[in-house]
């Protein structure tokens, strides 16, 4: 199935990049923007890879200047574990302790090479389970409680 990937204007670069080499490898995308160099919002385009990541089994991409908007904005929807991602082992050990579902990249803080090797761990590595599955339900538990109450979930 075609992964989700998207970019605000600054993510542009890195994500045409991205899947230029991952497309040569045999991955496939679906690219919902953005496709141009004019300014856009980050939180559009994370909502847009977002509704298709929740509820499946899939994975998804998204590129913007630092990848922290896009994490915020992602982490805000339930069903998405998004991570920023700098190196292969960060983004080895968010699969493996966070069952990680998007990928967060920074066009301007790393590199095509590091940002490759880093998807390409993602996309690899396997979700350990045992003791972090009860930790990965208490993140959506959190959501949840704060969406249905306006409850702060920290409190
Ligand atoms: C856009 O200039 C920039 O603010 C955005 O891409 C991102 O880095 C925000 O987190």
């Amino acid at each position: 199935m075609p992964i989700p990937i998207a970019s605000d204007h600054a993510g542009l670069p890195l994500k045409q990049a991205l899947k230029a080499a991952l497309e040569a490898e045999g991955l496939s995308f679906d690219d919902l923007g953005t496709h141009g160099p004019e300014s856009v919002d980050y939180p559009d385009f994370a909502h847009a890879v977002c509704e298709r990541v929740a509820g499946s089994e899939g994975f998804g991409i998204l590129v913007c200047g630092t990848g922290i908007g896009m994490v915020m904005a992602a982490n805000r929807h339930p069903g998405i574990r998004a991570a920023v991602l700098h190196n292969a082992t960060e983004a080895r050990l968010t699969r493996a302790h966070n069952n990680a579902n998007i990928a967060c990249l920074g066009a301007r803080t790393t590199g095509i090479e590091v940002a490759l090797d880093a998807i390409r761990a993602f996309l690899a590595s396997p979700f350990d389970g045992g003791r972090h599955i009860g930790r990965v339900e208490k993140l959506d538990t959190m959501l949840a409680k704060q969406g249905a109450a306006g409850a702060k979930p920290w409190a």
